[in-house]
């Protein structure tokens, strides 16, 4: 990790959805709670000719509506950090004048430096880096942060990595995973690592199998062009699904550092199985209802913004494996989708039966048997851990002990209600800021993870493997369920 504190942050892609949505809201709620390095300026750039002062009511207008007004503080000590330089990252022409913006903004001390963060189309990564070496705009002191999609491929992936492991090392590389920033999904480190409960009964022996669903009820929300392109598998099972299952199989890191936490991940990464064309299930959406609300088909929704029909999966379920000593045997049931019936991130880890029931025969009546317990972990909306346990029903027990399922549930909310929630990039922005890699995705993970993607596609290729339909409002084609089913294995809903 490379000691100093940047103070100067600039944004590339500063007009874009991401900056509007995330990255200025969440440095404001930062400031707001006194948490930015106190002469932090930020440079916005993108192509929009705007000056200092467009910038700012661009800004401020963002904030009005993506940040709830209680975590604004003073918007005007927010928004005077901001600066706008206009540029075309596709040549080099601007860059001279953007380096002479980002050094009239500092450094304002020894010991700062600089944060890039690139919110930009992969396609201006390269060109983007060159200009930044042309400008100087690349020594010792600067840290470049990507975010998503880098690449559609582990070719495309390597291309982009390459273009910019030329102009910095990889410990002043930070890549983005939004997923990680999340409050919950950090928590299940703490699960894990900071009880001595669960590391014993943590592998095949107890385990049966693993779910992972990330559900959501969008659809392709104006992002057409992007989104054909990429689909269900590329835009949330490469990065976020992958990610949290890493999270889940991973062996005990020796500490919450950045080379310890990441060495542990990739090896997971590395163990997964290449997954067959049966394994895995396809979708795409058709007019139906989400939340009460009538919603088109992801086909009337491409041909309203003039595109023709396509292939691209909106919904994929996929049974992996975890080729290693602890997950022999276990699957891991990966499920995402846009237009399902709920919003929901969960991880449910399915534990075994007892080896042996003493309350069989007891006269119990049928029906009061014992189900195996369950650990769901809720990451969104409902951030809880519910541990299911078998208990005895009160009563005399004439016909035989009578067994029900209890929930032994942890809202984080109420355990926390005084702390605040964040979003998941105000985590990131000031790690990146303090240059804390932990939460970051390295070169090697991004390539086991594109590895393992791309040998699905090769799959889908060969068989021909073509989306099947589902509802929008339902969860996905029967097929999803067939998968799961035909293991005696229900989906968690
Ligand atoms: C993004 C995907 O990475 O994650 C989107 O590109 C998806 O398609 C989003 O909607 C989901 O993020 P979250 O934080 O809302 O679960």
């Amino acid at each position: 990790m490379t000691e100093f504190f940047a103070d100067r942050l600039l944004l590339f892609g500063a007009t874009g959805d991401l900056a509007r949505r995330k990255l200025l809201p969440s440095l404001c709620a930062l400031d707001a709670d006194g948490l930015l390095p106190e002469k932090l300026q930020i440079i916005g750039t993108a192509r929009s000719a705007l000056d200092d002062r467009e910038y700012r009511n661009m800004a401020r207008a963002a904030l009005e509506e993506f940040l709830p007004a209680e975590r604004r503080g003073s918007m005007a000590q927010f928004l005077n950090r901001l600066t706008y330089q206009q540029l075309d990252a596709s040549t080099l022409d601007g860059f001279d004048d953007l380096a002479a913006k980002v050094a009239a903004a500092g450094p304002q001390d020894d010991d700062g430096g600089l944060a890039i963060f690139l919110s930009t189309a992969p396609s201006l990564f390269g060109p983007t880096i060159a200009g930044l070496q042309h400008a100087g705009l690349t020594g010792d002191k600067v840290r470049m942060c990507l975010e998503k999609p880098l690449g559609t491929d582990l070719e495309s992936s390597a291309q982009i990595n390459d273009a910019v492991a030329a102009a910095f090392p990889e410990d002043r590389i930070f890549r983005i995973d939004h997923y990680l920033g999340k409050e919950t999904v950090q928590n299940l480190l703490a699960l894990r690592f900071a009880n001595i409960l669960f590391e014993p009964i943590w592998n095949a022996h107890i385990i049966e199998h693993v779910q992972i669903t990330v559900a959501e009820t969008v659809g392709l929300e104006g992002r057409v062009g992007f989104y054909d392109d990429a689909g269900a598998l590329r835009d949330m099972v490469q990065n976020h699904m992958l990610q949290l299952l890493a999270l889940v199989a991973m062996e005990p890191p020796t500490s919450f550092d950045a080379t310890a936490v990441r060495d542990e991940k990739v090896k997971v990464l590395r163990a997964l199985r290449p997954a067959l064309a049966s394994e895995t299930v396809t979708g795409q959406y058709r007019a139906g209802a989400v939340d009460g609300a009538a919603v088109p088909g992801y086909d009337e929704e491409l041909a309203e913004h003039g595109h023709d029909p396509s292939d691209t999966e909106t919904f994929t379920a996929i049974k992996a494996h975890v080729d290693n000593w602890r997950w022999r045997g276990v699957p891991f049931y990966l499920r995402t989708g846009k237009r399902l019936p709920e919003r929901v991130t969960e991880i449910l880890v399915q534990f075994r039966s007892v080896p042996h029931s003493i309350f069989e025969g007891s006269g119990a009546p049928s029906g009061t048997g014992l189900n195996a317990n369950q650990l769901l972990i809720g990451i969104q909306p409902e951030e809880d851990i519910t541990l299911s346990l078998m208990a005895k029903v009160p009563g005399l027990d004439e016909g035989g002990v009578r067994l029900r399922e209890v929930p032994l549930q942890i809202a984080m909310p109420d355990a926390f209600a005084e702390k605040q929630r964040r979003i998941a990039y105000e985590r990131l922005l000031l790690d990146l800021i303090k240059g804390d890699q932990t939460l970051f995705v390295r070169r090697d993970e991004v390539e086991a993870q594109w590895q393992w993607i791309d040998a699905i596609r090769k799959e889908w290729e060969a068989h021909n493997v073509t989306p099947k339909t589902y509802t929008a409002g339902t969860w996905g084609p029967s097929a999803a369920i067939a998968l799961t089913e035909r293991d005696g294995v229900t989906w968690h809903e």
